[in-house]
């Protein structure tokens, strides 16, 4: 067996010779992201081998069966596959191509592990008697290996909650939301290539957009990996892999591509890449803050759910304080060290309470917030709550145990660090007081 070194590699072959062609190699794909001709919807310049055009249905099936067997050997067993198609009409019918390819490849071998809507923004001006104007294309994922694959879903989750993961913290993974199975990534327009090379031929290539390729390479892949594109065109999934620090391997047929790749595709990509590398870096620093910001509403709440409920059920429990120490890893599971302190103005029936507590943080939602919590149950005394206070480091705030202040959501402006909700407010003088205890 072989090894294969012929990285960072565009070539001009017929795809359907990789079967032979590399038949003596061992495994050395990581990750193939392609798009074959939509059957004979496309002349690519007229090549009498090319895939589709000018072939019947069962030829262009025949064909892709080979290209895809050959690509299935040459990859890992770890590897994963993008393949972006679409339907087409003839005969005025539907002719489902991405339903015949998901088949073809899992017959090969492939697992069909989902399917992506990748909404294009704008296509083809036209919509006509039954075909609504048509502005998206499917995206198939498979794995060669149903389990075994590179999966890095923290790489491309989006920083931009809504509204209301400020009042469902324990909801969102503190490395922020998977985006949703629908992408949105607007094609290249014409004139985005600048005056560089032919840009009508590249658009003929149908060009993947560059941020398209970067989320497939970041989510399938890592540094060093292989990425394979059997239907090379313009070259935009290798220049953008390159980027990335990943080693690449293009094939096509079409000879006048492979040009437009060394000039035109690789000053498209690396005129995106600017806003690219700055949207990531952007995302990195994001990452740091909503973390933290996560971690802090998640034991806001928790410690306000507690209250509310204990509170609800006895009534002498007027009031909690609370503090956290944050994990910057995940440790055990854990976010952080949650410290609270229940305020009891009569400590008759602590037992009970404290069995209560113990079952409403075993249960959902409360076991579902992956915090440690330490917990302490204390009689309120004024002066009590001023040395509870000077054994929490960081500072303090305060809060009413009202109806209101539950719904409020003073909390979320400021994100005290420590927060003591009950009716006794403590007043500035005491503040000071402590603090000049403290100093
Ligand atoms: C849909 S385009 C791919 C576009 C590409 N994803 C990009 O970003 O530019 C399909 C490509 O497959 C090439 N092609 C067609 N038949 C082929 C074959 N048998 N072997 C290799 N390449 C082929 C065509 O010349 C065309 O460039």
């Amino acid at each position: 067996m072989n090894d294969f070194n012929e990285f960072n590699i565009y070539k001009l072959m017929n795809a359907e010779a990789l079967i032979d062609t590399y038949k003596d190699y061992n495994p050395f794909v990581d990750l193939v992201i392609t798009s074959p001709p939509y059957w004979d919807a496309k002349d690519y310049e007229g090549n009498s081998q090319q895939t589709g055009y000018g072939q019947t249905f069962e030829e262009y099936i025949d064909s892709l069966k080979k290209i895809f067997t050959g690509v299935y050997n040459i990859s890992k067993e770890t590897a994963s596959l993008y393949l972006i198609i679409d339907t087409i009409k003839r005969n005025d019918r539907l002719i489902r191509l991405p339903d015949e390819l998901a088949k073809l490849l899992e017959n090969i071998g492939w697992y069909h592990k989902d399917t992506i809507i990748w909404n294009k923004g704008k296509t083809l001006p036209w919509s006509r008697k039954g075909q609504i104007r048509n502005v998206f294309e499917y995206i198939l994922f498979f794995s060669k290996n149903p389990k075994e694959y590179t999966y890095n879903e923290n790489q491309i989750t989006v920083l931009n909650p809504k509204e209301w993961w400020k009042n469902y913290p324990e909801r969102y993974s503190r490395l922020g939301i998977i985006p949703s199975n629908i992408w949105d990534f607007t094609i290249p327009a014409q004139g985005s290539w600048g005056s560089y090379g032919d840009e009508e031929k590249l658009q003929h290539a149908c060009p993947f957009p560059a941020r398209l390729a970067h989320r497939m390479i970041q989510l399938s892949s890592n540094p060093n990996d292989l990425v394979f594109d059997p239907f090379a065109g313009s070259g935009v999934t290798l220049r953008v892999s390159e980027k990335l620090g990943r080693r690449y391997f293009g094939v096509e047929i079409n000879s006048e591509y492979k040009d437009l790749f060394n000039s035109a595709t690789k000053l498209y990509v690396d005129s995106e890449w600017n806003d690219i590398k700055k949207s990531d870096e952007e995302r990195e620093r994001l990452l740091e803050v909503y973390k933290i910001m996560t971690t802090k509403l998640r034991c806001i709440k928790y410690a306000k759910l507690m209250l509310k409920k204990v509170s609800e059920k006895y009534p002498e429990c007027v009031g909690i304080l609370s503090s956290y120490e944050y994990y910057d890893k995940n440790e055990g599971g854990y976010y952080a060290e949650l410290m609270c302190d229940f305020l009891l103005k009569q400590e008759e029936n602590k037992d009970q309470i404290v069995k209560y507590v113990n079952e409403i943080i075993s249960k959902a939602p409360m076991s579902k917030y992956n915090l440690s919590v330490k917990i302490q149950y204390n009689k309120y005394e004024a002066t009590k709550i001023k040395e509870l206070v000077k054994k929490y480091p960081y500072g303090y705030e305060t809060f009413k145990a009202s109806e209101q202040a539950f719904k409020s959501n003073r909390f979320i402006k400021e994100i005290p660090e420590l927060i003591i909700m009950s009716d006794i407010a403590i007043s500035e003088k005491d503040i000071k007081k402590i603090e000049k205890a403290e100093s």
